[in-house]
């Protein structure tokens, strides 16, 4: 059967059938629905009628093959013209099989595993009866407060941009008509939600055009390059407006500028927030300026539901804004398959087979030991086989470790500490011991742990946050480990036993109490379903830890926001000629982090020699080749991460005194040297100036290669 252009169903709908496909529901509205559905925001007072459901365009939060099919077969039948639902879900860092949480997939810089894990989330959920995800967050974050950063891969646009790019590759695939094991892909949050003022969520965002063309857009850009079908705009404001209201920003940039002909959505609840953030009278405000600005999906309110019908009625609003809307929205349907069918992916049979099965599983397993960073290491890691353990902490046992957005995923089915270790070494040796919960110290359980520790070679620390601790609404404004845990660890330090620090958490912590005191801190960030075994494999040396941080550890909150590519000042404080106090500097911390941008150790060690540059001069039609010797100087074979650095020396407007232009990951056997060479070319010199032109200073540069953003040796150029 030859199906209808797409246009003539918007031809044949009653307004209150467009404005239907305008507005996005969460599951619990619709009939055939058994769960309650993701709630991330309020419920309460939509005022939805039977017909308005009916109308509806997409669900939010549904998915298992077989509800997702009854809930589609249900709507069909009620629905006029048969169009079907979308079916969106937060798919974030897996499905049921849980990845490691994106900021750890960043610290891995292993962007083929980080496309495989999406292909694998698209996969599940798509089996499952998903059709758009609402990922990839490309958020750049410099703000560990912000209880978000887990969502985020780190600080870097370049870095930030490759990884939406991944996520994007491995969401969409390259035929999301045909290939209905993949889904469609959301870029979030539009625009800069990751500047929220003080860390804390949903607060404002002001930055300059620059700031925000410069670092925060890249990533986004760089999804909708590789193809993302979707945009999804962000909460707070930006330059004075919030981003669902803002028609500088998603009409005239992303639309116009960008060329974006795909779908746009708000975020929950976002169209009427206008009203609380003072950039709309009331709902029907909201309404008008968001269809104006570009909001094509109102997400969980209902102020385009009831008001574009009267705004277009009154001709304050052409009618054909909304009939774009529509289009859009259909065309997505379309390139989905929907019109063919229906259900598209969705299968009860396949769903039992493919979803949590083993291969799924191995790859999480291997991704959560890439993303692991280990930050210190005086002598007591790897552990051997043939000590004994103390296993002490609230995250020794527990299954609190697939971190937040991990809807799907099965605390009880994730792999806990203690049977990571358990399975290399039996369960003789490990006394385990809670010592003390997430935030509660009780003498009883510390006394515990005290006894376990005596009796062990070697402790082994679980410590941590709650899942709860960070993610949406998850702000901390004191980012150490709680006090409960603090005590534990300083009073099992007494013992002057070797002992080494896992960490589970969402964001880069204060690291007081901790780093002091431990010989060895491994941060294995939230690792998803298979993280006992992934950080068993790491803690025995049977995988060699490799992830990098990317996203500053500061030495304590004060210094926040520290981040590797910020400005050098004009009172540079390790300037050979620097006053002792006139300077940039605090008085009582230093100013750069406790571990910076790409930083993280591995059990063996690597020397770097002297880099090499093909010339002193670049020139538009010459680029530079860089090379430098890596050699890996210790026992065992491991994984290093060569960082490529730039800076401008002088700019139309200041340059950071390091930004990241390229990196490689070799794999070094025992006394093994590689030269590795990078090109360098005038484009990658380019950045916004002063009147915005994108373009690149002639000048002197310093380039950089080494081990991470704070040890790289620089070599002069100068580009004419
Ligand atoms: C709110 C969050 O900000 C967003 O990231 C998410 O996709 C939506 N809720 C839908 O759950």
């Amino acid at each position: 059967m030859k199906r209808q252009p797409i246009e003539t169903y918007v031809e044949q709908m009653t307004l209150a059938e467009k404005i239907g496909q305008l507005l996005q529901l969460a599951v619990p509205f619709f009939e055939g629905a058994k769960t309650e559905g993701e709630i991330t925001g309020p419920m309460e007072g939509l005022g939805v009628s039977e017909e308005t459901v009916r109308n509806t365009g997409s669900v939010l939060g549904l998915s298992g093959a077989q509800e997702a099919i009854n809930v589609q077969q249900a709507h069909l039948r009620k629905n006029r013209l048969g169009i079907p639902l979308l079916i969106m879900a937060d798919i974030i860092h897996g499905y049921k099989t849980i990845f490691p949480v994106p900021l750890a997939i960043g610290c891995s810089w292993d962007l083929k595993l980080a496309e495989r894990s999406a292909e694998i989330a698209a996969r599940e959920a798509a089996v499952s009866g998903v059709h758009v995800t609402f990922a990839p967050m490309a958020d750049l974050v410099r703000d560990p407060r912000w209880g978000r950063v887990m969502e985020a891969t780190g600080e870097d646009p370049f870095l930030n941009g490759e990884f939406a790019r991944a996520f994007v590759r491995g969401f969409q695939g390259k035929d999301l008509q045909n290939d209905t094991s993949r889904v469609a892909a959301c870029v979030k949050h539009f625009a800069a939600y990751g500047a929220a003022e003080g860390g804390r969520d949903y607060n404002t965002v002001d930055l300059s055009e620059r700031q925000l063309r410069e670092y925060y857009l890249p990533a986004y850009k760089a999804a909708l390059d590789e193809g993302c079908e979707m945009v999804m705009a962000s909460f707070n404001t930006v330059d004075g407006i919030p981003s669902t209201g803002n028609k500088r920003l998603l009409r005239r940039l992303l639309r116009e500028e960008w060329g974006f002909g795909g779908v746009i959505i708000s975020d929950w609840g976002a169209v009427k927030e206008l009203i609380p953030h003072g950039a709309a009278a009331d709902e029907k405000e909201a309404a008008l300026r968001s269809i104006e600005a570009g909001i094509d999906i109102e997400m969980m309110t209902t102020c385009y539901m009831k008001h574009l019908a009267e705004l277009a009625e009154n001709g304050v609003i052409e009618e054909k804004l909304i009939d774009e809307a529509v289009l859009r929205i259909l065309q997505l349907k379309q390139k989905l398959g929907l019109f063919d069918n229906p259900y598209r992916g969705a299968d009860p049979a396949r769903e039992a087979e493919i979803v949590f099965c083993g291969e799924h599983r191995a790859v999480s397993r291997e991704l959560a030991a890439k993303s692991c960073v280990l930050l210190k290491n005086e002598g007591v890691l790897p552990l051997r086989r043939d000590q004994s353990i103390a296993l002490i902490g609230p995250f020794a046992q527990s299954g609190d470790i697939l971190g937040p957005w991990s809807w799907h995923g099965s605390t009880e089915a994730a792999v806990r500490l203690h049977d990571g270790i358990a399975a290399k070494i039996g369960t003789g040796r490990i006394a385990v011991a809670e010592g003390c919960g997430i935030e509660e110290a009780s003498p009883r359980q510390l006394a515990a742990a005290l006894r376990a520790a005596e009796g062990a070679d070697v402790i082994v620390l679980a410590l941590g946050e709650s899942s709860e601790m960070s993610g949406e609404a998850g702000c901390r404004g004191d980012i150490r480990l709680p006090q409960a845990q603090l005590a534990l660890i300083e009073r099992l330090a007494e013992l002057g036993k070797p002992m080494a620090a896992v960490l589970f958490n969402g964001r880069p912590l204060d690291l007081h109490g901790v780093a002091d005191r431990a010989d060895a801190v491994l941060e294995a960030w939230f690792p998803g379903s298979e993280g006992g075994h992934a950080i068993a494999d790491l803690l025995f040396g049977d995988v060699q830890p490799a992830g990098r941080l990317t996203m500053s550890f500061p030495y304590a909150a004060g210094q926040i926001p520290v981040y590797y590519n910020s400005f050098n000042t004009g009172r540079p404080k390790d300037a050979p000629d620097a006053q002792v106090r006139y300077v940039s500097q605090y008085l009582d911390m230093p100013n750069e982090p406790l571990y910076p941008f790409g930083y993280g150790l591995s059990y063996t060690a690597f020397a770097y020699g002297e880099p090499e540059l093909s010339s002193p001069e670049m020139t538009p039609d010459r680029p530079l080749t860089i090379k430098v010797k890596v050699t890996n100087t210790g026992a065992v074979a491991a994984e290093e991460t060569v960082q490529l650095y730039v800076r401008d020396l002088a700019g139309d407007v200041v340059r950071p005194v390091k930004e990241l232009k390229d990196f490689r990951k070799i794999l070094l056997q025992p006394g093994e040297a590689r030269e590795v060479a990078f090109a360098l070319t005038e484009p990658q010199l380019r950045y916004h100036h002063a009147d915005l032109t994108f373009a690149s200073d002639a000048g002197d540069f310093l380039v950089y290669v080494g081990p991470n953003s704070r040890d790289a040796a620089g070599l002069r150029f100068s580009l004419r």
